[in-house]
């Protein structure tokens, strides 16, 4: 028996050396260790009838020869697999001669981006600094640091999504909510415009969504009044809708600034005359700004006897809308391709 383990051993491993494929690697494979008809495998079973001083002698012989032909099987494995390998991707080639495909459709800027990036070049070339903020939100800072205490009816006007479990965390209502952080952060003085997402809960039409994007304004110096603020906020509308874009300013209750208005331009559609969009009013509200309440500076660290304030606050999907006459809302989210395509 021992004579039968050398002669397998020495005929599997010149078998093994001269295979020249793997294919071929898998049927000797089956010929020496197959389960059934293995020739080494038919050998091993014969053990079983030697007595034990035979199985210990002959079992120790077998074991290296089944070791010496599984370690040169899987050596040759490994070597074939990579000559395999190196004559498959020498196969595939590259012609770099080869013109380009022509590129079919070329993607774009969505015009809420449009608009957002034209104001922020308009800002940053008046001294503003671009800032971001948390979408979810605190209820500190969205509300109370922003002069809207726990229970102030003020709240109801912005009803949103809170967090279970986290009664303290929502999806901001207003970009307002990153006033105090901005002033906590660069204190005074301070030049600072944040555009972003904010969320209300309240059912969609035409021109209501839950989802909606802002462009928060908030200057601090020393001696800032109302003239001040106005000629920037001029200055914005002139640079978005023409020269000839008039703006008025109407008194408005906000509780984070004190005078508060909100801020009205002729009728992009029709000049001014009355139409449907304007509700024959000749006038649409685009913001709602005002000098910066002594609460929120001081909230902010700020004290509001050296230093005063103006904030502001564009809807910025409305801005997209007049600018270019969209009078459905809810498409600018849709990823409608047919409404996308036109910018
Ligand atoms: N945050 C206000 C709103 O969402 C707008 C605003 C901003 C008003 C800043 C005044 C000053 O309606």
């Amino acid at each position: 028996m021992l004579e039968q383990f050398k002669k397998i051993k020495s005929s599997a491993l010149s078998a093994i050396h001269l295979v020249k494929n793997l294919a071929d690697l898998e049927v000797l494979e089956n010929k020496l260790l197959g389960r059934k008809n293995g020739e080494l495998t038919g050998l091993l079973k014969g053990l079983k009838d030697l007595s034990s001083e035979e199985k210990r002698i002959v079992g120790q012989a077998a074991n290296d020869v089944k070791q010496a032909i599984e370690s040169a099987w899987a050596e040759k494995k490994l070597e074939l697999s990579r000559v395999e390998w190196v004559k498959s991707s020498e196969k595939e080639s590259v012609d770099v001669t080869q013109s380009a495909l022509p590129l079919s459709k070329c993607g774009h800027f969505h015009p809420i981006t449009l608009v957002k990036n034209k104001l922020e070049d308009l800002f940053i070339s008046m001294g503003f600094m671009v800032l971001d903020g948390p979408e979810l939100e605190s209820d500190y800072y969205n509300f109370t640091a922003v002069n809207i205490p726990a229970n102030h009816p003020a709240r109801d006007m912005q009803d949103t999504f809170y967090i279970k479990k986290h009664p303290n965390w929502l999806l901001r209502t207003q970009t307002s909510s990153v006033q105090v952080r901005a002033m906590q952060k660069y204190e005074a003085p301070m030049r600072a415009i944040v555009p972003g997402r904010c969320f209300r809960n309240e059912s969609t039409d035409a021109r209501h969504e839950h989802t909606l994007y802002q462009i928060e304004g908030v200057v601090i110096d020393h001696g800032i009044n109302f003239s001040n603020m106005k000629a920037v906020l001029e200055e914005v509308v002139k640079n978005l809708y023409g020269a000839e874009t008039k703006l008025r300013l109407r008194p408005k209750y906000y509780p984070f600034v004190e005078p508060g208005v909100n801020g009205e331009i002729t009728c992009v559609l029709c000049a001014g005359k009355g139409c449907r969009v304007c509700k024959q009013s000749g006038w649409l509200e685009i913001f709602g700004a005002g000098l910066i309440h002594p609460n929120v500076l001081k909230e902010g660290g700020i004290d509001s006897k050296k230093y005063q304030g103006f904030a502001f606050g564009f809807g910025l999907d409305r801005l997209v809308m007049l600018k270019y006459g969209i009078d459905e809302i809810r498409v600018l989210k849709s990823g409608e391709m047919k409404f996308l395509e036109q910018f």
